[in-house]
């Protein structure tokens, strides 16, 4: 799909197209206002569960895909409109910010991602470079410009990274890691540099997500998918100051998801650090975990991905059960409680945003 990208540009759009985007139920949802029906859209929804994601992706390796605006916004645009969801997230990765802060950035086969050069001793928090020109990620906003341009009207594009905590757990362990050993010595040992190197991701990430909205994106999400792993006082202590700035940087109007998993303990902390939307994963319900963060917050989830390894009947019947749970409340977004996993029956997936819409819809 080739699309002018002067054609794209947002700030000629006309009034009626921001009226229908600012009055999609996402939107409405995202600032807590009355919807026609809950909006549904799901992380990872552009992936390698979906046969059209895998076709494309046949054809290059991940971080080419990314780094081709016009593939990223045909997946991103494919997927949408695929599974006939209330918002499209622009395809990309958490971890692309980590190239222009100098790090060595591979997708391995089989692995998932490694970074060749982690970020271990003070030296290399001193090599770490902060991302003050961030023309170095203008593929990004090209492809949200393409995506806003291809997509309908009154379908909102979700920009998103990484949060600082998650970032810095990528960059700290070299990859995934199941007990963040690299990442929390240096927090508990050496306190001045993770401040330091948490303070150069949180200048870089404000800029780096207005631009995306500069771009076309009408909400941001941070995802601080691994922030689960840290005890209250910790996450206090060594990452909401960061967070925070984060989110107060970003463009005013513009509605912030704040994502995390494992964040039951977290959730009042989380509040605090701020977001206008809070992601609740599977193992909270949603009526606790809503009732904790206030009816002052929109909440996203919380369906647990496996429930998609089931059948129509079992998705429909948990749809049913969070959709009560949300009950009359204005505010709640269904999403998944985490990213669709890549083995997921594509059919169960749409018979969840068929359940969701249906279930809900107000009369
Ligand atoms: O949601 C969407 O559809 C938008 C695209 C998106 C991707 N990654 C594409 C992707 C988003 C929002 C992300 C965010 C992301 N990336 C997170 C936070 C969300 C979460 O799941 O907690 C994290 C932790 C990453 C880092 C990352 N990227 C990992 C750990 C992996 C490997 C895991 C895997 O599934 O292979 C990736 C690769 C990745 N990012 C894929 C996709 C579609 C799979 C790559 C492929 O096609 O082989």
């Amino acid at each position: 799909m080739i699309v002018s990208s002067t054609q794209a540009d947002p700030s000629k759009d006309s009034a009626t197209n921001t009226d229908a985007l600012q009055n999609s139920p996402f939107l409405r949802a995202c600032r807590r206002e009355p919807v026609p029906y809950t909006p549904v859209w799901l992380m990872r929804q552009a992936g390698r569960y979906m046969p059209e994601y895998r076709a494309v992706r046949e054809r290059t390796t991940f971080l080419e895909l990314c780094k081709r605006p016009e593939l990223a916004a045909e997946v991103t645009v494919t997927a949408a409109k695929r599974l006939g969801v209330d918002a499209a997230i622009i395809f990309a990765d958490i971890l692309l910010i980590l190239e222009p802060m100098n790090l060595d950035l591979e997708f391995a086969k089989g692995e998932g991602p490694v970074i060749h050069n982690p970020v271990r001793s003070s030296e290399d928090i001193e090599a770490l470079r902060e991302v003050e020109d961030i023309s170095a990620l203008d593929y990004v906003y090209e492809a949200i410009r393409q995506t806003r341009y291809a997509l309908p009207r009154d379908l909102p594009l979700i920009g998103f990274a990484g949060a600082p905590f998650t970032l810095a757990s990528y960059m700290i362990e070299g990859g995934a890691s199941k007990n963040y050993i690299h990442t929390k010595r240096l927090m508990y040992t050496d306190e001045a540099a993770w401040h330091e190197m948490m303070r150069k991701i949180a200048r870089s990430l404000p800029r780096y997500l207005n631009a995306q909205i500069a771009a076309g994106a009408q909400a941001v999400q941070l995802f601080d998918s691994w922030v689960g792993s840290l005890s209250t006082h910790d996450y206090r202590r060594y990452v909401l100051p960061h967070t925070r700035a984060v989110i107060e940087s970003i463009t005013p109007g513009v509605p912030v998801i704040h994502f995390g998993t494992g964040t039951a303990t977290l959730l009042e902390a989380m509040r605090e650090a701020g977001g206008d939307v809070l992601g609740l994963d599977w193992r909270i319900s949603l009526d606790e975990g809503w009732r904790r963060l206030g009816q002052d917050k929109a909440v996203m989830g919380n369906l647990d991905p496996i429930a998609l390894f089931t059948d129509r009947d079992f998705v429909r019947r948990e749809t049913k059960r969070i959709l009560n749970e949300a009950g009359e409340r204005n505010g709640h977004i269904f999403n998944l409680g985490h990213g669709i996993l890549p083995e997921t029956p594509v059919d169960n997936v749409l018979a969840l945003v068929d359940a969701v819409h249906e279930l809900s819809a107000r009369r």
